[in-house]
């Protein structure tokens, strides 16, 4: 007795639909018919089936706030540091958490289960830590949550940001972080790279870092990086976040630098909801969109997974726990429109978060993780597209979350002639 299929799942890399069986947390058999009993059966009608969502870039304890305690006026990313930092004396463990897994649910509920989350430390109290730890440990059963100890004021900026990451680190958070263009000069931004790297080869932890994420094309600490993942042994581990400043670059430099993100084994996560936003807004016209750039990168065969950054924040008053919205943004933004960038784009939000993240290949195969989400498309190119639905999220062989399909339902006058009342389904477009 099995213990769930999925039957006509459409994989995303499949042509013909096939059943996948699950035994416990794992997938056990996937073929084109499995005659055999389950406890459950979801009928996935020919809708693809594909791995969960991965967010590898977003900022939990700065989630849901929008409006604390005033809105972003510019809405440039300078403003939103300083707004934030009004808001940070009033957070409180309780708050933050209540927040945080207000999000979790939205996140469960859009497939999405999988997040790194930049965690504040340039606060004495650390309450932001305090919570999110406790969140991680709420929502271990359910999502992957991983914490990145960020010094959001500057490692050497900032006061006491130093001791507070590594206090934060003793307490369990899991990733190094920083911010080197926010520190006084791009010599201290240097030095910063430098000592959080060395801080992460002691610890043996992973490097995650807001890089560049800057219009100016002098901002290069992304070239640090590069070196000193390379100089510390530290490739496969290390993600350059941002790193909207390769935009505005000299062509030749970037030429040089690219190659040497690739041979660093660096993951790259732009955040195109917030680079396209929060970037360009010092420009009259033309104005920069301010991506990196996500084409020569995936060229150079560097990871380049996109993250969603913020959802109703100091810096961002929109979002939706949606990677399909982001990878959406994502085409339109670096711009890439062919099938296979587009097909890319959707892998992106997938396989190219958890490599991102230093998470097993959650690939849907024989053996793997039976975690999977049932989605109202036909293929990934359609997902993005619509942004489709999550008909059924399931995780370790467990069914977290279902929604209904999207149907309109469209009176006489507005069909096509003599047919009556008929259903359009709003992902694919198709009156039934
Ligand atoms: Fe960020």
């Amino acid at each position: 007795m099995l213990d769930l299929i999925v039957r006509a799942a459409r994989l995303p890399e499949g042509k013909q639909p096939v059943d996948i069986a699950v035994r416990g947390d794992r997938i056990v058999e996937i073929a084109p018919r499995i005659e055999a009993a389950a406890t459950r059966e979801i009928d996935a009608g020919g809708h693809l089936v594909s791995p969960p969502f991965v967010d590898p870039h977003f900022h939990m304890d700065a989630t849901l706030s929008l409006g604390l305690p005033r809105l972003n006026r510019s809405g440039t990313l300078l403003e939103g540091i300083a707004l934030w930092g009004e808001l940070k004396p009033m957070l409180t463990v309780e708050a933050v958490m209540e927040r945080a897994l207000h999000y979790c649910d939205l996140a469960v509920s859009q497939g999405l289960l999988a997040i790194r989350s930049h965690v504040d430390v340039c606060d004495d109290r650390l309450t932001a830590t305090e919570a999110l730890i406790e969140v991680r440990r709420r929502v271990a059963p359910y999502i992957d949550l991983q914490l990145v100890a960020f010094p959001q004021d500057g490692l050497f900026r900032s006061a006491n940001a130093e001791a507070n990451l590594l206090r934060a680190l003793d307490m369990g958070v899991d990733v190094v972080g920083g911010i080197p263009h926010f520190e006084r000069t791009m010599q201290a931004g240097t030095d910063s790279v430098r000592r959080l790297c060395e801080i992460a080869a002691e610890r043996g932890l992973p490097v995650d870092l807001h890089c560049d994420e800057s219009d100016d094309p002098m901002s290069r600490h992304i070239e640090t990086l590069a070196a000193e993942t390379t100089r510390l042994g530290l490739q496969g581990r290390v993600v350059g976040s941002h790193c909207t400043s390769m935009h505005s670059m000299d062509n030749y430099y970037a030429s040089k630098l690219i190659p040497l993100i690739a041979e660093a084994g660096l993951h790259i996560v732009p955040n195109p909801l917030i680079n396209i936003t929060l970037q360009g807004r010092s420009d009259t016209y033309p104005r920069r969109r301010g991506l990196t750039r996500v084409a020569e990168l995936r060229a150079a065969g560097v990871n380049v997974a996109f993250g969603q950054d913020c959802t109703m924040d100091p810096w961002y008053p929109l979002g939706s726990a949606d990677m399909l919205e982001v990878a959406h943004m994502g085409i339109h933004a670096v711009p890439m429109t062919s099938r296979e960038a587009m097909a890319w784009a959707f892998r992106s939000v997938t396989l190219g978060g958890a490599a991102a993240m230093g998470l097993p290949d959650p690939s849907l195969r024989v053996g793997g993780p039976a975690s999977l989400v049932v989605l109202q498309a036909r293929d990934p190119i359609e997902a993005v597209r619509m942004r489709a639905t999550r008909l059924f999220v399931v995780r370790d062989g467990r069914v977290l979350a279902e929604t209904a399909p999207r149907l309109a339902r469209l009176a006489p006058a507005r069909t096509a002639r003599n047919a009556g009342p008929r259903r359009l389904c709003t992902d694919c477009r198709r009156l039934t």
